[in-house]
């Protein structure tokens, strides 16, 4: 007997410009494995009712994007560690009477970092810049990797703080501002959204290594891309973790890893 595939969405607002049902898509074909995923538009105030009334639709599960990822968050009834610990899901999955809470964009930024670009962190001063839900995000992961340190610097430095005391007991981490940076770093992360508005945190020259990322991805290299390169650095856009935590959340829901590197390849061609 046919049996319908598998339902999973995207929820965001804006949505139309996802990548993710192409990504999923290719995911599945590429593992044989039967379901549709498709863009679902909820209304700035209406996560809650979008997400009920796909679970009663039968949905598997989602991705949740701007500005859903706090709600997801609330919502949901479980939450893994990564999600406690970011503060936010992107990961929704459906099960019975639960709905699990996860968050893939961490890991997806230090797969992309350390596997994809050949990036150890182990041992490494990472720098990473703001400290808003992006950053947040990541910290765990980095830490995860043993740096010898991590410095969160941010325009307004109490943010900076607040994540630094709040991960304290998970490894070397400490706050500043971006003027009052000392040193080189190994690696620079920038997850502020000043790359947004074509704006470059004023961080000194001096801190760059041999290797900065950017969270944004987009046609052009970003201004901080610029800024980091011109300084020696190797430089990489954020599309490979965009990637990256599509497949984590694809393992999540179905237990298959899918194989990156194709899709990334052809999301590369295609920007
Ligand atoms: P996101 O979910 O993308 O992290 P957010 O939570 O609004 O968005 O956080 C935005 C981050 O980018 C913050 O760290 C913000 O700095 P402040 O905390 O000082 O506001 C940072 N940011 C935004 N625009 C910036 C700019 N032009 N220069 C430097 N930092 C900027």
């Amino acid at each position: 007997m046919n049996t319908a595939p598998d339902r999973y969405v995207v929820i965001g607002n804006p949505i139309a410009h996802s990548k993710s049902p192409e990504i999923h898509a290719r995911f599945a074909a590429q593992t044989g494995q039967r379901l549709v995923y498709d863009r679902l538009l909820a209304p700035v105030d209406g996560f809650s009712q979008a997400v009920r009334d796909f679970i009663r639709e039968g949905g598997k599960g989602a991705n949740v994007t701007v500005p859903f990822k706090l709600d997801a968050h609330a919502l949901a009834t479980e939450l893994t560690p990564r999600a406690k610990a970011a503060g936010a899901v992107n990961t929704l999955k459906f099960d019975a009477d639960a709905i699990l809470g996860d968050n893939t964009d961490g890991v997806g930024m230090v797969t992309d970092i350390v596997t994809n670009a050949g990036v150890a962190m182990r041992g490494k001063r990472v720098l990473l810049l703001g400290a808003g839900g992006a950053a947040r995000g990541v910290i765990l992961p980095i830490l995860d990797e043993q740096p010898s340190e991590l410095v969160i610097a941010n325009r307004t430095e109490s943010k900076a703080a607040e994540l630094a005391s709040l991960f304290a007991g998970h490894g070397d981490i400490a706050a500043s501002n971006f003027e009052m940076l000392q040193g080189q770093f190994d690696i620079v992360i920038n997850a502020t959204s000043a790359s947004l508005a074509d704006d470059l945190p004023p961080i000194p020259a001096s801190t760059i290594g041999a290797f900065a990322y950017d969270m944004m991805y987009g046609k052009e290299p970003t201004v901080f891309m610029h800024f980091a390169s011109t300084h020696g650095a190797a430089v990489r856009d954020g599309l490979g973790m965009l990637v990256e935590q599509a497949a984590e959340a694809f393992f999540v829901w179905r237990g298959v890893r899918p194989d990156t590197a194709p899709v990334y390849a052809e999301l590369r061609a295609a920007l």
